[in-house]
């Protein structure tokens, strides 16, 4: 059954997408289209004293000005505006009242026969405020931060064992607010499609999510809002939420009774979520051997004074390695900013970069090798829960990894290696994440002749669910690969969570696989059905579908045809929709794993560090795809460049206003960052964790990169910088 699961297919939607043919959200064309304008606050808290509109209603071309005092009805209590993926609190409605939350909220709608005049004009509201003192800092806000639950039990007494080590590691580690920079804008155009039905193109990783959302808001029925967004330029977490432009563009439509797009301007698109800025302090106690007896992980993230987004940064420092004892606590601090979101690899992108920097200074404290203290500290249980993991091959991982990139060359001094001018530093971190699976559905609909349709609500946010569906819907039903159809991210198509968390591909695929078994066995009903059918007698489980005919497993000479069942059966279609459920046995653990190697070249004289080398060996179940998993990885790796190296967000806590919201000034990896990146995937089979032994591979690419990096950047300079990134003011001192 797998002649393309497993095989390295070229993306199906590849063609689309290189020809501008794939269409975005604020592609979509819709006749009178009106075009919007947000205009933001210019200061992080206070209330809206007056809000002149009258200027740029003055330009031609101006259609209206929506704001607070002016807009149509919306929902007024907090249950309304919960999306599914909601953190508890209050969620921020756009343009509800005068209140000012944060710096680039918005604050009114400029709606024009054209986007250039909308902007214009959006220049010319004129906006009097009542400020009032804001916090942006989180290091003045972490004395008021207050504690959250955290998932994870304590094991043993950390604090004593800590006390009792032969060798301690203890130190705090920062790593920035850093915004997200899809290459799509957030974008909504709402085509109004008469008698108040709205079709929405949004740019979001839920189609289904902004439906409800959007339903909620505004009171209307399922069946009068449709949502699309069958292409996503990225998302990696920023379009889990609703964004705040496709409320403004239903209410605009609502309004004006025509069609509206919204498109944000890559300044706004910093008005909204972030990955938490976060200050952690680690505490490892060690015996001479290496043997690890206390680990200990506080951390403190920000979020938004009405929303307590968090995830749970602590709990992989007590899950990972073996530790007679680990301690865990979270603090959660507000600041006058939007609230803080999901960026790839939530919470472990952060929470194991502090570990694995806490691991690799507790080796150089035991005169380890990095490497081989992890393997000393190496757990085939999941240390929290106790339970052994469903398939763990990190071992591999190192092992692998280690030989690909040279580890045994590696002399064990800092500052000992060299390249011409250049210092050269080798640095190791493992990287783990979740195996999740959510509860998805997915209608097959086969052809006489030979052509499928799978259809599911669930988006590809580039990531290649398309490829991947395609992939397995044509071993499932034993068709060649360009005679598969995907139709995704449509609001109207079976059910589907957010795709998040690397929980499609697992989820998605085996969804395939319960629907096409019915599929199949309607056919083999239909099949038997024909007078002396060869296959009369046979079980649906001694059946498989291979070449266009349902086959006889056992013998292959008994088959029949598809189309002859059907023409037989006096159909010339079948469709079938089953939801798939994924049952946790409580009986083991589910993650995945990596170990990535990093080499770094510094120009001492500059400051400059280069990334000139990684490996990263991942071990995540069966790999469906592996150009389109290479591709994951690469991406993953690519921004944990960006994490150790370039990304920050930056604000003056004067204004409380972000300075750098742009991408000239916000640095991420380029071309020229980018060197040398090989991704091996080990093998790791896995009949436990679901039917086809998927577990993922969104976020396991970037989690770990940027230790591995610190890391490397201390064994070439002799320096550690705990504060991301490290720019190169932190080298010189
Ligand atoms: Mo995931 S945070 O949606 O990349």
């Amino acid at each position: 059954m797998t002649a393309y699961i497993g095989t390295a297919t070229s993306r199906v939607d590849g063609r689309d997408k290189v020809t501008g043919a794939a269409t975005y959200a604020a592609e979509y064309n819709a006749p009178n289209l009106a075009f919007a304008s947000v205009v933001t606050s210019t200061i992080a808290k206070g209330r809206i004293v007056r809000i002149d509109s009258s200027e740029a209603m003055k330009v031609g071309g101006v259609i209206a000005v929506l704001t607070h005092e002016n807009r149509p009805a919306m929902a007024d209590n907090d249950e309304a505006y919960k999306d599914d993926v909601a953190p508890e609190g209050s969620p921020f409605r756009p343009l509800y009242d005068n209140r000012i939350l944060f710096s680039g909220q918005p604050i009114a709608l400029v709606l024009a026969e054209a986007s250039e005049t909308a902007r214009f004009a959006a220049s010319l509201v004129r906006v009097d405020y009542d400020e009032q003192p804001h916090v942006t800092d989180v290091y003045r806000a972490r004395d008021d931060a207050f504690a959250l639950d955290v998932p994870a039990k304590p094991r043993g007494d950390a604090a004593k064992a800590f006390a009792a080590a032969d060798v301690r590691h203890d130190a705090e580690y920062f790593i920035p607010i850093e915004h997200h920079n899809p290459m799509e804008p957030y974008a909504s155009t709402v085509r109004w499609d008469g008698g108040g039905k709205l079709t929405v193109y949004d740019k979001t990783q839920g189609v289904q999510n902004v439906q409800h959302y959007i339903c909620g808001i505004f009171g209307m029925k399922p069946q009068d809002v449709r949502v699309m967004s069958p292409f996503v330029g990225g998302a990696f977490g920023s379009g889990l939420r609703p964004q705040y432009q496709v409320v403004l563009a239903v209410l605009a439509a609502r309004a004006l009774e025509r069609s509206v797009r919204v498109v944000l301007t890559r300044q706004q698109m910093y008005g909204l979520g972030y990955r938490p800025a976060m200050i952690q302090k680690i505490r490892l106690g060690a015996r001479a051997d290496g043997t690890l007896d206390a680990i200990t992980h506080d951390a403190i993230t920000v979020t938004s004074q009405f929303e307590d987004f968090h995830r749970h940064e602590t709990t992989w420092s007590g899950l990972l390695y073996s530790s007679a004892t680990a301690a865990y606590a979270h603090k959660l601090a507000r600041l006058d900013l939007a609230t803080s979101c999901d960026m790839r690899g939530p919470s472990a992108t952060t929470g194991v970069h502090a570990l694995e920097c806490a691991i690799d200074e507790l080796a150089v404290a035991l005169q380890l090798d990095p490497l081989e203290l992890r393997l000393r500290c190496y757990s085939d249980r999941d240390q929290t829960s106790g339970l052994p993991y469903s398939s763990k091959n990190l071992r591999e991982c190192y092992r692998q990894g280690a030989e690909a990139f040279g580890w045994d060359k590696r002399n064990p001094v800092p500052r000992a290696m060299r390249d011409g001018s250049e210092l050269v530093g080798w640095g190791i971190a493992t990287g783990v994440w979740e195996a999740l699976q959510v509860p998805i559905s997915v209608r097959i609909t086969l052809s006489a002749n030979g052509h499928a349709e799978i259809s599911c609500a669930t988006s590809d946010i580039g990531t290649g669910t398309y490829t991947i569906m395609a992939q397995v819907a044509a071993d499932v039903l034993g068709l060649p690969l360009d005679s598969i159809d995907i139709r995704l991210g449509d609001s109207t198509l079976p059910q589907s969570p957010v795709e998040g968390g690397s929980w499609i591909a697992a989820s998605v695929s085996n969804g395939i696989v319960t629907t096409g078994d019915a599929i199949r066995e309607e056919l083999l009903r239909l099949a038997q059905n024909i007078p002396g059918s060869p296959i009369a007698g046979t079980q649906p489980g001694d059946v498989t579908l291979a070449g266009g005919m349902i086959v006889n497993r056992k013998d292959a000479r008994r088959r029949v045809s598809i189309a002859d069942a059907m023409r037989h059966g006096g159909v010339d279609r079948i469709a079938q929709e089953k939801t798939t459920n994924f049952p946790n046995d409580g009986a083991h653990a589910h993650n995945t794993h990596s170990a990535i190697f990093a080499e770094v070249k510094v120009d001492e004289q500059l400051g400059i560090v280069r990334v000139t080398r990684i490996v990263s060996a991942v071990a995540a179940g069966r790999i469906l795809n592996p150009k389109t998993a290479h591709s994951q990885i690469m991406g993953g790796v690519v921004w944990g460049i960006g994490v150790a190296l370039l990304e920050e967000t930056l604000i003056d806590h004067h204004f409380g206003r972000i300075m750098n919201a742009n991408i000239a000034e916000y640095h991420v990896p380029v071309n020229a960052d980018v060197h040398d990146i090989q991704v091996i995937f080990v093998d790791e089979q896995d009949d436990i964790v679901n039917p086809l032994g998927i577990k993922g591979l969104g976020e396991i690419g970037i989690v770990g990169v940027s230790a591995a990096i610190a890391n490397a950047v201390y064994h070439a300079t002799g320096k550690r910088v705990r504060d991301l990134p490290i720019t190169l003011d932190k080298l010189f001192n």
